[in-house]
């Protein structure tokens, strides 16, 4: 099947806001839609031209907000749907675009669609969600609520026990309760969903980060056929109405999302996922160390890519609000490092809030709205030297998350005015990006050298550019012939011999 491609994806640079933590405007200690807007130039500025806001509808936040309430309505602590609308406005004025996050896969019990489908009468929201055909009974692994209301069922969860499972349908259908993918139950969830994007949509967003997008469909094969054939439907309704909106998967498996509706899917890596970690292991790639392992990652890119040509982007986040923050193990010149690796891959990148200036990941913190581990990399922007860094004027025994109080923490304002600072690099690898064509999401990426330091050749019909990355403490030799357009850290090009510095990253155009 073929797939539209929106066009603003080719060069698209995304920065992703965890709401609660990113610019409190009316002092109640958490972020809001309008801190959003108040740092739009800000986001513009930095070179980004696109968001990704994790979920601000209404919740009883016992997962930060994965866990909705009502669809359609901003919650009240963020502001008002009229807000988001302006959240959106503004970010067109500026060129940007802005994905929220859709929640497909599973409601808050609180929901009314949960809360109706509980009844032991048939309604239209019996077929909202998994349920199996009565309490007593042997779920086989199955995480299930029982006994929660007069339905004689287990209620199948996704995530925590707050969250349950909305009904697509099953791809193997091995019991009695399960249902066909295109049964009218899971026909109807299919279309209430597509409802909720249509609402978000005409009112200006422009896409969606779609949560858990792999499991929307139950007892799938290893292919995600299911899935896939859910998510192209879903992806013809966007084709026809709104063919500009964009869909990027939490799903992990480029070579299965892309194949489905899906224009993006993240790379997610280490644990669990498909892809070697190159950045939070013991011994990541672009540590000054030197130890780390590119080849078995590039091998595997390279199976992504011959899966998918043509028919997404592969995208590289430097982090996100599930996984430690980028500066648990990398330090000072080491993060510049891997975001020239990442500001030089295709797909679009996606800078998570603070990463910019290599914010901390926070130790020993209590778990906030289900974060547990997560809530370390969850903590208040760092805008400046002022009160809670500028995040609220609340105070501080009263903020969402307390701030991170290591002396050195970093702050936007002091990074900005320092031309040396992570937050300069970020900008400038950003601009360069934007710049020249071979960068940018689409053209193609060799690995030419996997050891140290890492070489790789983009291009596409109009430009080549190598990229070379030596995070090690050691001046590398590479041939190559071409002109310096960028190099952070010391580079000289000379008779066709690149002399690379110790933690230098430099661009070449060929
Ligand atoms: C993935 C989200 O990123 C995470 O924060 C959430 O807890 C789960 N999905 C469940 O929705
Ligand atoms: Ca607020």
């Amino acid at each position: 099947m073929s797939k539209r491609q929106p066009k603003w994806l080719d060069n698209a640079v995304f920065y992703e806001i965890y709401p609660q933590s990113f610019n409190d405007t009316n002092a109640d200690g958490i972020g809001d839609l309008q801190g959003i807007i108040e740092k739009l130039d800000y986001i513009k500025e930095l070179g980004c031209n696109a968001i990704w806001i994790n979920p601000c509808f209404d919740s009883p936040f016992n997962d930060a907000g994965y866990d909705v309430r009502d669809y359609k309505k901003v919650a009240p602590r963020y502001g008002t749907n009229e807000d988001l609308k302006r959240v959106f406005d503004e970010a067109h004025k500026r060129d940007m675009h802005v994905l929220l996050d859709l929640v497909p896969g599973h409601t808050s019990v609180e929901h009314p669609w949960f809360k109706e489908s509980m009844k032991p009468e048939k309604n239209e929201y019996t077929d909202r969600f998994v349920w199996t055909d009565h309490v007593f009974m042997d779920t086989k692994g199955m995480n299930t609520l029982r006994a929660i209301s007069d339905r004689d069922g287990c209620a199948v969860l996704n995530f925590f026990s707050s969250q349950p499972a909305l009904n697509y349908g099953f791809y193997k259908q091995e019991e009695p309760w399960q249902q066909g993918m295109d049964d009218p139950g899971p026909e109807a969830t299919r279309l209430a969903i597509q409802d909720v994007m249509r609402f978000w949509l005409k009112m200006g967003c422009d896409g969606f980060r779609v949560d858990m997008a792999a499991w929307c469909v139950k007892n799938d094969d290893e292919n995600r056929t299911g899935n896939i054939y859910f998510w192209n439907k879903v992806g013809k309704f966007l084709d026809e109405e709104f063919p500009d909106a964009a869909m990027v998967s939490e799903w992990g498996n480029p070579d299965q999302s892309l194949q489905g509706g899906f224009h993006m899917d993240f790379q997610l890596m280490g644990q669990g996922t498909n892809y070697e970690d190159l950045f939070r292991c013991d011994e990541p790639y672009f540590s000054s160390r030197g130890k780390g392992n590119f080849k078995a990652y590039a091998e595997r890119y390279n199976k992504s890519v011959a899966a998918t040509e043509g028919k997404g982007l592969i995208c590289i986040p430097s982090g996100n609000h599930d996984i430690d923050r980028l500066a648990r193990r990398l330090k000072g010149n080491e993060l510049k490092m891997a975001f020239a690796f990442l500001l030089s891959m295709p797909g679009a990148p996606f800078i998570y809030y603070g990463d910019e200036i290599g914010m901390n990941y926070v130790e020993g913190l209590i778990s906030k709205e289900g974060g547990y581990q997560r809530t370390g990399s969850r903590t208040p922007m760092q805008w400046d030297d002022g009160l809670n860094d500028g995040f609220s004027t609340a105070d501080p025994k009263d903020l969402y998350i307390k701030m991170d109080d290591a002396p050195d923490r970093p702050n936007v304002k002091a990074q900005m005015a320092d031309p040396s600072s992570l937050w300069n690099e970020v900008r400038r690898l950003i601009k360069i990006r934007k710049e020249n064509v071979a960068l940018r999401s689409k053209a193609k990426v060799e690995f030419l050298e996997t050891g140290y330091p890492l070489v790789l050749k983009r291009s596409c019909k109009e430009q080549a550019i190598t990229v070379i990355i030596n995070p090690t403490n050691e001046e590398k030799t590479v041939d190559v012939h071409g002109t310096i357009i960028y190099a952070c850290g010391s580079a000289k090009l000379e008779n066709g011999k690149c002399h690379v510095g110790a933690g230098t990253a430099v661009f070449i155009e060929n």
